[in-house]
């Protein structure tokens, strides 16, 4: 199969330029020996982009953003555009979010913009789904993550498809401690892949790291990412200590 293993941390609205620069200095060194096994990430605050840049230069730690706009450039004041992001550094842009999604009224035809903008400026996509607890409950986490993928997804061919990366993070495990049994997490990933199967064909759909977010944490890293469909992990809380995200980036052995 070999699909790399993708850890990215999503610091979310933490970090000033200091303590940002200082947290990536420590953690370049902490992962330097996984260089080949693990591709690693972080996603700061805009304003910490270009120094984390700089602090990472030369190291195997690569830059992603938590958001950007559909369009270029333009009278969208306060927006960041997918080019600027480029600029600075960025190789991934974190879209669709559930966090977004619930306080910002974020939409898969929205999000289906943003990623050709990301495409188009040279990046890739991280594209977030995920059920919130009511979803879940009601029995409709597969119907919900399906609308999701299609509605985010099903505008791009095979080629590009194939170098996305999904995160499926059920909303009820963000930041709560309860994380997805590796059992349940699996059940969507697989059902995702399928999806992609359905969109891109087989060959494509093997290639797309799907990452999981929710809670992830360096005592169950490992146990999620032993499954077969599991590629990676979107960490938020964790991802703001050296320690516990060095543990996670290790955790697959
Ligand atoms: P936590 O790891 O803090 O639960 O957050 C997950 C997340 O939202 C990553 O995008």
């Amino acid at each position: 199969m070999g699909r790399r293993t993708f850890i990215a941390g999503n610091w979310k609205m933490n970090k000033t330029i200091a303590e940002a620069i200082a947290l990536v200095r420590e953690l370049r060194s902490a992962v330097s020996m996984v260089r080949d096994r693990v591709e690693i990430a972080v996603a700061p605050p805009f304003t910490a982009l270009h120094p984390v840049a700089k602090a990472l230069e030369d190291s195997n730690v690569i830059l992603a953003a938590q958001n950007c706009h559909a369009e270029a450039s333009g009278a969208f004041t306060g927006e960041v555009a997918a080019p600027m992001l480029k600029e600075v550094g960025c190789s991934y842009v974190i879209l669709g979010h559930s966090e977004r999604r619930q306080l910002l009224g974020e939409t898969d035809a929205g999000v289906s913009r943003k990623v050709a903008a990301v495409l188009k400026a040279g990046m890739l996509p991280i594209v977030c789904v995920g059920e919130t607890l009511a979803e879940r409950e009601a029995n409709q986490t597969l119907s919900v993550v399906e609308a999701q993928v299609k509605g985010c997804l099903s505008g791009f061919g095979k080629e590009e498809g194939a170098r996305f990366v999904v995160a499926y993070e059920p909303v009820w495990a963000i930041g709560t401690g309860k994380t997805a049994t590796s059992r349940q997490a699996q059940e969507v990933h697989a059902h995702v892949r399928e999806l992609l199967r359905g969109l891109w064909g087989r060959e494509a759909a093997e290639a797309v790291r799907i990452q999981y977010g929710g809670s992830v944490k360096a005592d169950n890293a490992a146990e999620l990412l032993g499954q077969p469909d599991i590629d990676g992990a979107l960490v938020g809380g964790a991802s703001l200590k050296v320690a516990d995200f060095a543990a996670i980036v290790k955790a697959k052995g």
